[in-house]
Parts: C-alpha cells; structure tokens; sequence
C-alpha cells in the first residue's frame, strides 16, 4: 500500500510524494530526494516539526519526548516527520523553503492537445505532457509558459490530477498576451513549457457541508475539484453558486451538471448579472446562498475568480455575520509583470 503525501512548503510550492505502508514520512521524503528539515532522527529534537492539515497518521507519544513535541502540539495535528508514519493520503506543511529542501517545482514540457473557444470571453485548452502524468492537489495552478518568450501566466488546472493531459479554463483578455497566443497561434503540436503545482486553494476532505463560490473562468479550480470527488468521499451536502457577468461568459454546465448526477449530494444554482434571458438567475452569488447551506455557522467555504468578486464575498461574509469555519479563497489576480 502507497499514500500519497503533498508536502506544502512555506513558499507556496507543494511537492507530492509517495510513502509506504509502515514508512515515516522522513524516510520517504529523503529517498525521493527532499530534504526536509532532520536533526537527530528520534524525536528528540523538533527539528522536523510540521503540520498535517489533512489525512491520518500512527505517530505513538512513546516515539518522541515533549521538548520536540507537546501532547497539546500533537493534539492540534502538529507532526515530527521522522516519527509520523502516514497511514492515508496526507497534506503535511513543512516550515521550510522548498528551495532549502531541495524540492524544486516540477517543470513539464509539452504540446498543445486541443484549444477550444468556449464563446467569445472564453478559452479551453489542453497540453499533452511528455514524459507522463503531472499530479497536483484539486484546486492548484500552474505558471504556463507564453511560446516565444520568457513570460508566464497563472492558470488553475481545471482537469483531474494524474493524467498525462492537463486542462484549463481562462479569461481571453482583450490584448492579453496568453490570450492572444492561444486564440492566433496554439495549433495541436505547439510546444509549451509549464511549471506545478502551485497554491494553497485546494479542496481538503469534506468533514462539513460545504459551499463553492466561484465566479467567471473561477469556476476551472472547481471542476478539478468536482471531478476528483466521488459519492464515497462526498459524505455531506455540497452547495455550489457559480456567478458570472454575461451569458457569453458561462461555461462548464455540462460539467456540473454531470457532477450533479454522480454526486447525490451535489447541487449547484448559478446567475448572472447581466443577462438577455429573463429566464436565468440575476444577480450576484451572495444574493443565492441559502441559509440553510449554512448549517448554523458550521460550513467550510471555497471561493475563487476575480479580484473584485473576491473581496466583495468577503466583506458580505464579515457583515453578515455568516464566517464559515474554514475559508479558502483563490483571486484570480492580473499577473504581476502587467
Ligand atoms: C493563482 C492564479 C490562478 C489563476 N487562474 C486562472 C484561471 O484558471 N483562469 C483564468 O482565466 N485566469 C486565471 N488567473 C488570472 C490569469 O493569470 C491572468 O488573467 C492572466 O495574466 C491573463 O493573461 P493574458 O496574457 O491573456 O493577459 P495579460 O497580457 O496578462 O493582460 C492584458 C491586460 O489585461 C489585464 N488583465 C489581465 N488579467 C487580468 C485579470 N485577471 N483581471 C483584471 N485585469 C486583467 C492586464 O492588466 C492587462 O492590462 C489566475 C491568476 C492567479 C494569480
Ligand atoms: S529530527 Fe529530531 S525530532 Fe525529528
């Protein structure tokens, strides 16, 4: 038996590696050449102290002594990586730079598979990865290469993790630079070079009913999270209101509509804020969530898309009283170069 572990470094680079049945997470780091933190190796000194924010470990209080480690350390989920012996998939934060462990981002070459002009404001494209799969958590980015020069652009992976063809759903800006390359030049077999996985807006186990908030090309973290979720680790209500400007501007129903169908205990509204289809949702997402979704407080909240739709969730989050008891969020801001 093989757990995966996504090793989170202090830099925001997460690097996943494989662990044995019975193997302490040291001992599978070092043999796939991360050099996390270690000192004495027997839990003495708290030099390989981490956190594991999710998944499930054997880590016996008889394996270190309290100056590395106290019981109330341990309780809160505060780990000694060369006594933790993972016994689940496990995301585990090392506080450490991935550089000073020498976990370096993975770096892909590939080619374009397929580019697809959903409407006019939106592009989906797939890479064809040389070499094999690329595996990130479900809500991560990477930085893709623009062909020709020495730029690169953010985008989420939009697909599932461990497969050789990597997706994303993005924004054509006027005059953008990615967005000019992908709608005038990515023909199938154009090379393009990608770094990943980045980012700390991943989808964590479902312990609580929980709500997405997604708005515009926000909404490609979430199909990677939705298409990585099963009726098996679904196991409480998941609400979904996706957002967007223009009728031009949404995409992915297909996709939700058959996450509705496999996962019985996913639903989703969306809406609009301007439409020519009296029909349709108006408005924006906070005028959709219905209280109840919100469980008395006791929810987990996803949010991603753009800037202003970023902080306007959260200031409606704060003034209305209705914080959710873990909140992640993901602005799908500009790059920095422009
Ligand atoms: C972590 C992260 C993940 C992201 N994931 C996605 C994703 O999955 N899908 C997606 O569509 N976008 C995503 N973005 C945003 C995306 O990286 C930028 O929009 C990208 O720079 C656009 O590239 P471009 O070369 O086409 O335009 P650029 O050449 O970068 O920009 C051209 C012009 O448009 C403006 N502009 C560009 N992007 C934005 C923006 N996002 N908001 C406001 N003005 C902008 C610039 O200021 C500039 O004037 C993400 C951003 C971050 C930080
Ligand atoms: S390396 Fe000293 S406690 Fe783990």
């Amino acid at each position: 038996m093989t757990y995966t572990i996504a090793l989170q470094f202090e830099d925001g680079v997460t690097r996943l590696i494989n662990c044995n049945a019975g193997e302490k997470l040291s001992d599978a780091a070092y043999r796939q050449k991360v050099n996390i933190p270690l000192d004495c190796r027997d839990g003495a000194c708290g030099t390989c102290r981490g956190y594991c924010e999710s998944g499930k470990y054997d880590m016996p209080e008889s394996s270190y002594i309290e100056d590395a480690l106290t019981p109330e350390e341990a309780q809160a989920g505060h780990v000694l990586a060369c006594q933790m012996k993972p016994v689940s998939d496990c995301v585990v934060m090392i506080p450490a730079s991935s550089a000073s462990c020498k976990a370096s981002v993975g770096k892909f070459a590939s080619h374009v598979e397929e580019v697809k002009l959903l409407s006019d404001s939106t592009i989906e494209f797939t890479l064809n990865v040389s070499g094999g799969a690329v595996e990130f958590l479900p809500g991560q980015y990477a930085k893709v290469g623009i062909p020709g020069t020495s730029l690169s652009r953010a985008y989420s992976f939009s697909s599932k993790s461990g497969a050789q063809q990597v997706s994303f759903v993005v924004r054509n800006v006027p005059d953008g630079k990615m967005s000019t390359f992908l709608t005038d030049a990515a023909r199938p077999g154009v090379a393009v070079d990608f770094e990943a996985p980045f980012g700390s807006f991943y989808l964590r186990p479902i312990s609580r009913p929980t709500l997405f908030l997604a708005g515009g090309t926000g909404i490609a973290p979430f199909l990677s999270m939705l298409r990585t979720l099963s009726p098996e680790t679904l196991t409480h209500p998941l609400n979904m209101v996706y957002g967007v400007t223009r009728d031009e501007d949404l995409v992915g129903l297909e996709e939700l509509e058959e996450a509705r169908q496999r996962l019985p205990l996913f639903n989703y509204e969306f809406c609009l804020i301007e439409s020519a289809n009296s029909n349709l949702k108006r408005g924006y997402v906070t005028e959709h969530i219905q209280s109840d979704w919100l469980n008395n407080g006791d929810y987990d909240a996803y949010l991603c898309g753009p800037v202003a739709m970023v902080d306007a969730v959260r200031k409606w989050q704060e003034s209305s009283g209705q914080n959710a008891k873990n909140f992640y969020f993901e602005k799908f801001s500009a790059s920095t170069e422009v």
